[in-house]
């Protein structure tokens, strides 16, 4: 199969920096969401970052251009036609990712592959609601996407071996590290990464440290880029807490279990950089 157009459902954070990477890399690009502001806001802040990867002399200015006219904006699935390959990056709610994928996997051309960037929900699942299950994968881009190189590929236990590979393929030619994991829950990335942010804010509800002296310590003792409450408000408070309680639920061990300071935080509204209030303050 070879693709060069791309449609991406969902222009919130991950949906606007799945099209960037893609129209960067020479996809034409089909960008859809259901409510205009979005795709407004989307436009505007992927264009802010290719202006400063020229005025940091990282990209021509005439690639800029290019890219800028690869992305499209569509603001109803009634104007989208099949492309070889489309990725589904809406709100992380298992319904609304189900009627998403329902309604535009016509939207796949015979051989194509339908993905969805799920960062916790069952690919088994999602794909058995699909016509197609074996054309149906995982492809869990990181924040901030353009950024980070890892693209997690995750096979539900119908994906066939072939869409496997094929994805591989099309996440290489995007300039990204594709690592393949099986179905489960949480996948590598989260099963691993959220236990950790969890057991940050048990330490912050502990009263143990303040959270510049918790991130501090992680990110100067352990090398890691940022720390973990700083990470969790950058993925979103309701995110991380849903991904938690998605892991909780589905294997079973307390050690799972979402910290009650957590819940707090996003029954107060307090969901990280995209509210500008979390474990830190975002003017
Ligand atoms: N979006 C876009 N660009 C960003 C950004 C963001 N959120 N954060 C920083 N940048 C840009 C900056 O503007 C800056 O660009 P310029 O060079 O043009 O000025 C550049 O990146 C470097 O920024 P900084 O010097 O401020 O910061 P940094 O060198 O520490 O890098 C970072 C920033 C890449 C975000 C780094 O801190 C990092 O890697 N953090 C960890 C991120 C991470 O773990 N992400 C995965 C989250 S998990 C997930 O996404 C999946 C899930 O399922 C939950």
């Amino acid at each position: 199969m070879s693709t060069n157009k791309v449609i991406v459902i969902g222009a919130g954070t991950m949906g606007r920096g799945i099209a960037q990477v893609f129209a960067q890399s020479s996809y034409e690009v089909f960008l859809h969401d259901a409510v205009p502001a979005a795709l407004d806001s989307a436009v505007t802040s992927i264009h802010k970052m290719l202006d400063r990867a020229v005025e940091k002399g990282r990209m021509e200015a005439d690639d800029v251009a290019a890219t800028k006219e690869r992305l499209h904006t569509v603001d109803a699935t009634a104007k989208l036609t099949p492309c070889d390959l489309v990725i589904e990056a809406a709100t992380e709610k298992p319904d609304i990712k189900i009627a998403i994928l329902q309604e535009v996997q016509k939207f796949v051309a015979d051989g194509g592959i339908l993905a969805t960037n799920t960062s916790s929900i069952s690919i088994t699942q999602l794909a058995a609601q699909t016509e197609k299950p074996d054309r149906f994968i995982g492809m869990h881009f990181f924040n901030p996407v353009p950024l980070m190189k890892l693209v997690e590929v995750v096979k539900g236990l119908q994906t066939s071996d072939e869409t496997v590979a094929q994805t591989i393929a099309i996440a290489e030619t995007v300039g990204k590290t594709p690592v393949k994991c099986n179905d489960h829950p949480g996948f590598v990335s989260n099963r691993v990464l959220m236990p950790m942010i969890n057991e940050a804010i048990f330490t912050l509800q502990d009263g143990v440290a303040e959270p510049d002296a918790i991130d501090t310590i992680m990110k100067l003792g352990m090398n890691h880029p940022m720390g973990p409450l700083a990470l969790a408000d950058l993925i979103g408070l309701d995110v991380c807490l849903f991904i938690l309680e998605v892991l909780h639920r589905d294997l079973g061990e307390d050690r799972y279990r979402p910290c009650p300071l957590l819940r707090k935080m996003v029954q107060a509204g307090r969901m990280g950089r995209k509210t500008k209030h979390g474990f830190y303050s975002y003017d």
